[in-house]
C-alpha cells in the first residue's frame, strides 16, 4: 500500500471512530467522512462522493442501514485510484431466513404476519448483500466484515437509554448472543486496511461466549452497582414502544428484524473471524463490561 490516506466513511460512528483511532495509532493518514465531518460525505448525495475519494488509497465503508453500497460508488472509487476497500456488513446476511421472526413454521401466525414486518426483515439483509456483491465485483482488493450483535449496543447504542432507566425490554425471550466487542471489529478492519493477506476474505466475527440478556444485564448491573433488569416483551410491543420513543415504523421494524436471530438462538454461535484475521481470541463480554464501566458508559 502507498502512503495515501484511508477514507473512513462513518468515521464518527461506533465502529468508524475506533477504526480511525487504530489507523492513527499505526501512523496511517486518515480522512474521516460523514454528513457532519469536515470531509462531508452522504451516501444519499452522490455529489459528495468524488471529493471524498480524491487521493485516497483505501476505504472503510459503514453503509447506511437499509441502503446498499452501490456499484456507482465502487466504480467511482476504482476510477479515483482507490486500491482497497473494507466493507462493514453483518453476520447471517448470506443465510436465507436468518432475520425472519421464526413464525413461518406456524401456519396461522405466518398468515397474520404483516407486510411491514416482512419488509423490515428483508431490508437490512438485502442491502448488506447487495453491497457485498458490489464490493466483490469492484476490481478493488476487498475484505468483508460480518460481525454479529455489537457489545457496544449496551454502552453506546440502542440499549443504552433503557439501561440507564433501569429496564431493558427486548423481544428475545431467553435467547443468547456472542456479542462482539467493537474493539475487535475495528482491529480487524485496521489489519485489513493496512496489511497484506486479507484481500478476498469474509470475516464472520463474534465474541467467545454466548450470554443471554438476563446475564448480560446482570453483569452490567454488577459492574455499575445500578439496579437494572431485563424484561422480555413481544415483537409487537417492542416496535410499538420504539415508535413511542420517536423511531419511524421502518426503523422499528429493522431493529425488530435484527433481534429475531437472538430470540431464535442463531446468534449464540461463535464465529472465528477475529482469530483468523488477528491470530488471537476475541474479547469476552466481561472485558467489554469492565472497560465500558471504567469509561463511565453507564454513569448516566
Ligand atoms: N448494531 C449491531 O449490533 C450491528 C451488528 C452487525 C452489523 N451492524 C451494521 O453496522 C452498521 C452501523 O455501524 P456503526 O454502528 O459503526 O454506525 P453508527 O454508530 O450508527 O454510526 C453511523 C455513522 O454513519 C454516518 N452516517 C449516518 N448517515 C449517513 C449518511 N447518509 N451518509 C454518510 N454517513 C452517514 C454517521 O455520521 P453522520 O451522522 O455525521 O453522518 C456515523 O459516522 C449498520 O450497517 C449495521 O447494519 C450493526
Amino acid at each position: 500500500m502507498t502512503n495515501e490516506p484511508v477514507l473512513v466513511i462513518g468515521g464518527t460512528g461506533k465502529t468508524g471512530r475506533r477504526v480511525v483511532a487504530g489507523l492513527k495509532e499505526r501512523g496511517v493518514a486518515v480522512r474521516v467522512a460523514s454528513r457532519s465531518s469536515e470531509q462531508r460525505f452522504d451516501w444519499l448525495d452522490e455529489s459528495t462522493w468524488g471529493p471524498a475519494l480524491e487521493g485516497v488509497g483505501a476505504v472503510y465503508a459503514v453503509p447506511l442501514e437499509g441502503v446498499a453500497v452501490s456499484r456507482s460508488f465502487t466504480g467511482l472509487a476504482r476510477r479515483s485510484g482507490v486500491e482497497r476497500i473494507v466493507l462493514l456488513s453483518a453476520r447471517g446476511v448470506d443465510v436465507p431466513g436468518y432475520y425472519e421472526d421464526g413464525a413461518a413454521a406456524d401456519e396461522e401466525k405466518s398468515e397474520e404476519k404483516n407486510e411491514e414486518r416482512a419488509a423490515g426483515e428483508e431490508a437490512g439483509v438485502a442491502s448488506h448483500l447487495q453491497g457485498e456483491h458490489a464490493v466483490r465485483d469492484s476490481g478493488l482488493e476487498w475484505t468483508i466484515l460480518r460481525p454479529g450483535w455489537f457489545a457496544q449496543n449496551f454502552s453506546e447504542g440502542l440499549f443504552l437509554d433503557a439501561l440507564l432507566a433501569g429496564e431493558l425490554r427486548l423481544p428475545v425471550a431467553d435467547g443468547a448472543a456472542t456479542f462482539v466487542d467493537l474493539e475487535d471489529v475495528a482491529a480487524v478492519a485496521v489489519a485489513a486496511l493496512t496489511e497484506d493477506g486479507h484481500a478476498g476474505q469474509v470475516y464472520e466475527m463474534s465474541g467467545p461466549r454466548a450470554v443471554n440478556l438476563e446475564t448480560a444485564v446482570a453483569e452490567i448491573a454488577g459492574a455499575t452497582g445500578r439496579p437494572i433488569r431485563y424484561v422480555p416483551v413481544t415483537v409487537d410491543r417492542f416496535t410499538a414502544e420504539l415508535r413511542q420513543e420517536g423511531l419511524s415504523a421502518e426503523d422499528a421494524q429493522l431493529w425488530a428484524a435484527a433481534l429475531n436471530p437472538i430470540r431464535r438462538g442463531l446468534e449464540a454461535k461463535v464465529s472465528d473471524g477475529v482469530r483468523r484475521a488477528l491470530g488471537r481470541d476475541p474479547r469476552d463480554f466481561a472485558e467489554f463490561v469492565k472497560d465500558a464501566a471504567a469509561a463511565g458508559a453507564w454513569r448516566g
